[in-house]
């Protein structure tokens, strides 16, 4: 059940306990370490059998796969263990979320586009999803919101806001030491230069399960120098990247692409439709449609009519 949960929603964390199991256990026999992993799990697995629930036996062999915590009594103390635990937890608890924008219309649906292409967490290795879609339609704004809803469930964490602006050696080295500060939580690791900043971050992020977003990318070198390949992170990394250009994320091999839309109006009467008072309405559909006047008369003569 907690792994249906986990299907359902991303926004969920899951660490199995492996309590005083060698490592081996993991990686052996599902079924060995599940008999392990809980003592009545024979008569778990008999009673499963008797009443064909294969979804249950799914469920615990994905438990059996995925990273948790182990415990040795010999090498360790119960209460050091716990307290790691409990440290680790209450890191992601506290986390600081980013702004998405004053009145959110209409993100949920996307967001939730994007998680899934993401991947819900049961997949090894890295993956790497774009939004792209054109100047001011919404493409940050909902990296942001990807961002608060699944950010408890990295040991890293990094956005990089306007990656457009920096196009020069530089500046690029200086992104990849704020990459690498956020990351690791260290104060001023200086690269120098992109080619030293490159072999530093392999380094020093490959075991690391973190979530980058490079925003506002529109040169194929800031994704060379700052998220080259996918071996550079540890295993269930996610990098979100966000561009005007899609031409640059299929040269960069980025495969799973989100394309942002404009809300049509059928969209946009269903997100108004909760909405508390018209003049709030009205702040939002001001915001969305800046630039766009036909679509925000459209809105207005709705409202009023
Ligand atoms: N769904 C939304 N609800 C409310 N406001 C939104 C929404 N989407 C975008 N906005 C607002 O529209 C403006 C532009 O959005 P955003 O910066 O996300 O666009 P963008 O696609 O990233 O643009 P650019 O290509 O210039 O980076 C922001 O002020 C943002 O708050
Ligand atoms: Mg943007």
């Amino acid at each position: 059940m907690i792994l249906e949960c986990l299907k359902e929603r991303t926004a969920r964390l899951f660490w199995p306990v492996f309590y005083d199991l060698e490592p081996s256990h993991r990686f052996g026999t599902k079924l060995g370490l599940m008999q392990k992993l809980w003592p009545n799990m024979r008569r778990g697995f008999r009673m499963m059998r008797r009443t064909r629930c294969f979804k249950g036996r799914e469920a615990l062999s994905k438990a059996a796969n995925m990273v948790g915590w182990h415990f040795q009594h010999r090498s360790q103390s119960e209460s050091e263990f716990i307290t790691k635990i409990v440290t680790e937890v209450s890191k992601r608890i506290n986390l600081s979320l980013l702004h998405v924008a004053d009145y959110p219309i209409g993100v949920e649906s996307p967001v939730l586009e994007v998680t899934s292409l993401l991947g819900h967490g049961f997949e090894e290795g890295v993956s790497m999803v774009g939004i792209y879609g054109v100047g001011g339609i919404g493409k940050s704004t909902i990296a942001c919101a990807v961002y608060n809803l699944i950010a408890f469930q990295f040991e890293g964490l990094c956005y990089l806001a306007n990656i457009k602006e920096s196009s020069s050696n530089h500046d690029l080295a200086q992104l990849q030491e704020t990459l690498l500060d956020e990351i690791l939580g260290e104060k001023d690791i200086k690269v120098g230069d992109v080619n030293r900043g490159i072999p530093i971050i392999k380094r020093r992020l490959h075991r690391k399960k973190v979530l980058l977003i490079l925003d506002d990318v529109n040169k194929l070198k800031q994704l060379k120098v700052l998220a080259g390949g996918h071996d550079w992170f540890g295993s269930g990394s996610k990098v979100i990247i966000t561009t005007r250009d899609k031409h640059l994320l299929n040269t960069h091999g980025v495969e799973k692409s989100y394309e942002v839309e404009q809300l049509n109006d059928e969209k946009l009467l269903n997100c108004l439709d909760g909405m508390p008072s018209k003049v709030t309405k009205l702040i939002q559909v001001m915001q969305i449609f800046q630039n766009r006047q036909f679509l925000m008369l459209m809105a207005f003569h709705w409202l009023w009519r």
